[in-house]
């Protein structure tokens, strides 16, 4: 089993969590076309404040959200408090970009903490490095004026150090008026040059300053590893991709977490259709813990402040695999035994769990785990399952005397993935 080098942020409850709910939520919702529109249409800032000057979720209730997160099986939540548009959804006082001067015209993250705490999970907030609305901001390859016809002109004027100041004043708020656990800053760039516009890293961040900030203000807090800084991040963030084996920096284990969409886009989209199927998402999750890592499912709230039918319907996905299987989840890792044909393992301490992918006939083999278990059954009933160990499967099935033989039901269990549990001796 991997054990990642501590670092300095608090990720003893994190790899005990395993699974966290992401939000994506800002003026983007009412275009429904990705959180990254304004960027992929080229938006001039001043046609896109329409969407600021309408935004108004009057249905926004957190508690529901906690709730719906809570059932899902999700122990965190990391939330936008600014993407890439710029756009606050607390009271920043440097800006005039905030939801407090929207139609809704309230804070929104005070009584997001205030829920998610209630409903006894961890709270996170994700910050954008990039800002596509700040004057100071120099326009660069991502950013929507990139090919206007003046943008030389433009970016005269716009002085990088005052935009890495604004962003330590703004995390300087977010960490004393809220009392969270992570810090998600995305992301940099640097070799990404266009048409002499040069990407930006931790120089143009100030990344080194912002990180002293954190540190001195919140010694543990979860940091992530976006700020193109040579220190080693607390945790590691493998985006829409599900990696295979545990994830590894510099030929060391890593403390890490997956970031999925139910869909394709983070932000909500009223016309993707790439949503993922039920056991898709199980098994997303089943991999991610097999290897070690954490998963972060992203729900993108509509401008109304709703979660939509389909995200409720993935998470009721979660919430009802999660009411059977969180024991083969949470305070599990990977584990040392090799998982048979078609399965998962995923192991605390003396519990071995295996995540049975496609419905085999009759029996299930697991190599060097012969004599070394002391019952099994399956978690979602508690059923037992017995072994088989007469010299006849041996025989007719040429198992080397290592191999442990289950004697499974020929009906695949009414569950997405059937778990089967192993007490080991
Ligand atoms: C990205 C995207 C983004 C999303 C994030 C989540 O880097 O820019 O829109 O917020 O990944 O990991």
């Amino acid at each position: 089993m991997l054990t990642p080098k501590p670092t300095q942020g608090d990720t003893e409850w994190f790899v005990h969590d395993r699974f966290g709910m992401f939000i994506h939520w800002g003026l983007y919702a009412l275009p429904s076309r990705h959180e990254w529109v304004q960027s992929r249409e080229e938006i001039a800032p001043e046609v896109y404040r329409q969407y600021f000057e309408r935004f108004n979720p009057t249905l926004y209730d957190p508690q529901q959200w906690a709730k719906a997160a809570r059932e899902a099986g999700m122990k965190y939540a990391v939330i936008t408090s600014k993407h890439h548009e710029g756009f606050c959804l607390w009271d920043s006082a440097y800006t005039d970009y905030k939801v407090t001067n929207t139609p809704y015209g309230k804070d929104l993250l005070k009584p997001f903490v205030e829920a998610f705490k209630a409903e006894g999970l961890r709270v996170g907030f994700y910050y954008s490095l990039i800002d596509w609305h700040h004057p100071h901001f120099p326009i660069d390859i991502f950013h929507p004026l990139r090919n206007h016809p003046d943008v030389a002109k433009l970016n005269k004027g716009r002085e990088m150090p005052r935009y890495a100041e604004y962003m330590r004043n703004q995390v300087q708020e977010l960490l004393t008026q809220f009392d969270i656990d992570i810090l998600w800053c995305d992301f940099s760039y640097p070799g990404r040059h266009y048409n002499g516009l040069p990407g930006k890293g931790h120089n143009d961040w100030e990344s080194e300053k912002l990180y002293a900030l954190i540190r001195d203000l919140k010694p543990r807090i979860i940091l992530n590893n976006r700020l193109d800084l040579p220190v080693a991040a607390d945790i590691y963030t493998p985006e829409q991709v599900q990696p295979i084996e545990w994830v590894k920096v510099n030929g060391e284990p890593v403390v890490w977490e997956a970031c999925q969409t139910f869909s394709g886009s983070w932000g909500y989209h009223r016309d993707e259709e790439t949503w993922k199927s039920p056991g898709q998402l199980i098994r997303m999750l089943i991999n991610t813990v097999a290897c070690g890592g954490n998963l972060l499912m992203n729900v993108g709230p509509t401008s109304r402040g709703t979660f939509d039918r389909r995200a409720l319907d993935s998470l009721a996905v979660y919430r009802d695999w999660m009411a059977l299987h969180g024991e083969a989840i949470y305070g599990c890792t990977q584990s040392a035994y090799e998982a048979p044909q078609d399965c998962r393992l995923t192991q605390n301490g003396k519990r071995l769990f295996v995540h049975v992918y496609a419905w085999p006939f009759k029996h299930l083999l697991l190599k060097g785990l012969a004599d070394k278990v002391a019952y099994v059954c399956f978690l979602h009933d508690g059923s037992e399952i017995t072994l088989k160990s007469s010299d006849w499967a041996t025989h007719q099935l040429q198992t080397g005397g290592d191999t442990l033989i289950l004697e499974l039901p020929v009906k695949k269990p009414d569950v997405v993935v059937p778990v089967i549990e192993l007490e080991l001796k």
